[in-house]
């Protein structure tokens, strides 16, 4: 095994250096990326957004080997009461298998995360692999995926159950055409959500054979307000929701409606259910609406703390000083906001006020309303000698529907 660099020389990733790029993280997740999982990818590939850490020994030259890589998506990010932040979505993180636990993943975030703050980012974002990496650089868990499976002849509706109607079977192309709208009005409505660029329309509408896992093409489904796309499995007569999204009631039920009327198919099963769907209202049984999986999804970090607690809308109104310990960046301190249903502010503090202490790692989980401060209280993220400011904090936070970032990066 070599030796690994004392220290990894970090350079910016050039339009040339995607091929090695997808060749060491190819080699990190276990994938072979064809040449057209490459081009597929081109359009999303910003170079300037990329990190790369090479031995020094190399002299950073262009071709030597590349031993990490660090990435991020330019998202816009919504919080709770509508207001967007750009946020960086971290992505393509991989260190050489040849290299690792030298320090060269916590070199590159370093270089990323410095980044992030001087471009002004309020909040960075990711998905993890595994879930011990990324708590020590600030981020906690800030949605969460449930997968279910629905046996379709035992899900019958309710008597009374809404039927409102109004879905049409469309083709690949008028998917392409109606879905981007529907998707940014329900972006506007969940906190978390993550916006789509057209370049990322056309990727998340590719569905290459090679990412089927032996089901169909896709079919699609629309209503005014929502859209389904889901793949059939003939061998296990399963219907699979890649996605579902719905701006109203109204949308959900009619989606709904159809997706269980599917007569040849015993399962419908979807990967990603938001755990505060209300399909189970709609059901004579809402057991039949059966998890069968629950994990982590979306990872968020505050870079900015007055910029981000300032940017969103609280249940309750609150007064208090939130003191953020932030060892990895050093970006923490003593903060007093103030804020309600109507609108907040935020300022940096010298001391004073009922205070909340907390660890960075658990202002995400706050910041999008999908944790409760009580709750990152008793896992010891936060605490607070005053019960009134912690009891008020838990209630402010709280947001109107559980956060759900809805794209996959
Ligand atoms: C995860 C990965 C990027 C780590 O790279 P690395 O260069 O070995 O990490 P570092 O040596 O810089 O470690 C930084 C810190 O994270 C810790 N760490 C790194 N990987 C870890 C893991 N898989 N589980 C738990 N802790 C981990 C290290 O112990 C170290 O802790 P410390 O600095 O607080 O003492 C690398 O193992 C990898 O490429 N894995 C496969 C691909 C992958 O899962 N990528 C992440 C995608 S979300």
């Amino acid at each position: 095994m070599p030796h690994a660099p004392a220290s990894p020389v970090l350079r910016r990733a050039t339009a040339d250096d995607l091929r090695a790029i997808t060749t060491t993280d190819g080699r990190g997740f276990g994938v072979h990326y064809s040449d057209t999982d490459i081009e597929d990818f081109r359009p999303l590939f910003d170079p300037d957004r990329y990190l790369l850490a090479q031995d020094p020994a190399d002299g950073a030259k262009q071709d030597g080997p590349i031993l990490g890589v660090t990435g991020s998506f330019p998202f816009e990010v919504t919080l709770p009461g509508g207001a967007t932040l750009p946020a960086p979505g971290v992505t393509w993180v991989t260190v050489a298998v040849t290299h690792r636990r030298r320090g060269i993943l916590r070199a590159l975030m370093t270089e990323q995360h410095r980044g992030f703050v001087a471009d002004g980012s309020a909040v960075s974002l990711l998905t993890a692999s595994e879930g011990a990496i990324y708590g020590r650089f600030g981020y906690g868990i800030t949605t969460q995926h449930r997968a279910v499976e629905i046996t379709r002849r035992r899900a019958t509706f309710r008597p009374g159950a809404p039927d409102p109607g109004g879905v049409r079977e469309i083709d690949g192309n008028e998917a392409r055409l109606l879905f981007p709208d529907i998707h940014r009005r329900w972006t506007a409505l969940v906190p978390g959500a993550l916006s789509r660029s057209e370049a990322w329309w056309d990727n998340h509408m590719l569905d290459r054979e090679s990412r089927r896992g032996g089901g169909t093409a896709l079919f699609h489904l629309v209503h005014a307000d929502g859209y389904a796309s889901y793949r059939i499995e003939h061998g296990e007569r399963t219907c699979r929701v890649v996605e579902l999204v719905s701006v109203t009631a109204e949308a959900h039920a009619a989606l709904w409606r159809v997706l269980l009327a599917l007569d040849l198919v015993e399962t419908v099963a979807v990967w990603s259910h938001p755990l505060d769907d209300p399909l189970g209202y709609l059901l004579a049984d809402p057991r039949q609406v059966r998890t069968t999986r629950l994990r982590d999804g979306m990872w968020a970090r505050v870079l900015d703390v007055p910029a981000a607690l300032s940017a969103r809308r609280y249940r309750t109104e609150v007064d208090v000083v939130l003191d953020v310990h932030d060892p990895f960046l050093d970006l923490g301190g003593r903060f007093r906001l103030r804020g309600g249903p109507d609108g907040a502010e935020c300022e940096r503090v010298a001391a004073g006020g009922p205070s909340v202490a907390m660890d960075i790692a658990g202002l995400g989980p706050l910041l999008f309303g999908g944790e409760r401060a009580a709750t990152l209280a008793r896992g010891g993220l936060l605490e607070s000698d005053d019960p009134a400011a912690l009891r008020g904090v838990d209630a402010a936070f709280l947001a109107d529907r559980l956060p759900q970032h809805g794209t996959e990066f």
